[in-house]
């Protein structure tokens, strides 16, 4: 359940930029969608007003024996309202931990995360779970399905937290199963699911309270191309229909190509695409 799954994953070992191929395989296409999307410079624009997130001077270190690992840097993002951002980078440049601090999972070294103009960090641990389940849906990079419930009362656990009955939840729930493709998996449990439907009921469970903000953190990471390309145009359908805001970690140049922004995680900051195509350092963001 979102508020208390720590997000635990097996870590890659801690080098700040580790090598990972899927990043170079696809750099022709990013080069092309690049072109697609070369006029999205006032998207970007510094004008932007309201976004209903904003990162300033965020900094995360990790205390690792003597010393600390920094993994973000003095990071500022600024997302708006209603706007698809797939951010992608290096397996180990810290990913996970940037949606982690987005989705206030974790707390930040120094910096803030501003939410509809509120500091999150301000707020206790309480506050900050009740937060999550109002206004965050996440689909961690594992799924974290809870073992012992079924599809259904996984996607439905969200509503189940605050305070619905499975009964009340159920034709939602099931809506978005329906929507997924899995709805005659629904009383299965996770063990008894493929990795692709388990990915889905992820997803059904990150949409299920209709979440202001989505985090998504390599949604279809595990999946084929077909099926990964697939569920993500479901999942950003779904989501589009209810204008809600989506953060999206993929190693897929194609499928990040698909949002409205492509920004790179480099060296504990991001960077738009100019400086991967080449064209300078590009500017961070
Ligand atoms: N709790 C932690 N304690 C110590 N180091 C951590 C912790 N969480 C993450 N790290 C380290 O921070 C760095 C960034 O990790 P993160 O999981 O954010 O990377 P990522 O970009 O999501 O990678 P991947 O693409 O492999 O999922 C890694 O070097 C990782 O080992
Ligand atoms: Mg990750």
């Amino acid at each position: 359940m979102p508020e208390s799954q720590e997000p635990t994953q097996s870590r890659p070992p801690l080098a700040a930029n580790g090598s990972d191929a899927a990043g170079e395989e696809t750099a022709a296409e990013s080069a092309e969608q690049g072109r697609m999307n070369a006029d999205e410079e006032s998207i970007r624009s510094p004008e932007i007003e309201n976004p209903i997130v904003a990162a300033e001077g965020l900094t995360k270190r990790f205390p690792t024996g003597d010393e600390e690992l920094e993994v973000l840097s003095s990071l500022s993002m600024r997302v708006e309202r209603g706007e698809v951002v797939a951010v992608v980078g290096k397996s180990g440049t810290g990913k996970s931990t940037l949606l982690h601090l987005l989705g206030a999972l974790d707390r930040p070294t120094e910096g803030t995360v501003r939410f509809r103009g509120e500091d999150l960090f301000e707020k206790d641990d309480e506050a900050l779970a009740a937060f999550r389940n109002r206004e965050v849906g996440f689909v961690f990079q594992f799924h974290h399905l809870l073992p012992e419930f079924t599809a259904l009362e996984n996607a439905a656990m969200p509503a189940l937290i605050q305070q619905q009955s499975l009964a009340e939840a159920k034709p939602r729930a099931m809506e978005l199963l329906e929507a997924l493709g899995i709805a005659a998996r629904s009383e299965h449990q996770p063990a008894a699911l493929s990795g692709g439907e388990k990915q889905r009921v992820a997803v059904a469970r990150a949409l299920m309270n209709s979440p202001a903000l989505v985090l998504a953190d390599e949604p279809t990471g595990n999946l084929d191309t077909k099926t990964a390309g697939a569920l993500h145009d479901r999942m950003l359908r779904l989501s589009r229909e209810r204008g809600q805001t989506f953060v999206l970690v993929t190693h897929n140049l194609t499928l990040a190509g698909r949002a409205d922004r492509t920004l790179y995680l480099r060296e504990g900051r991001l960077y738009d695409e100019a400086a991967e195509r080449g064209e300078g350092r590009g500017s961070q963001v």
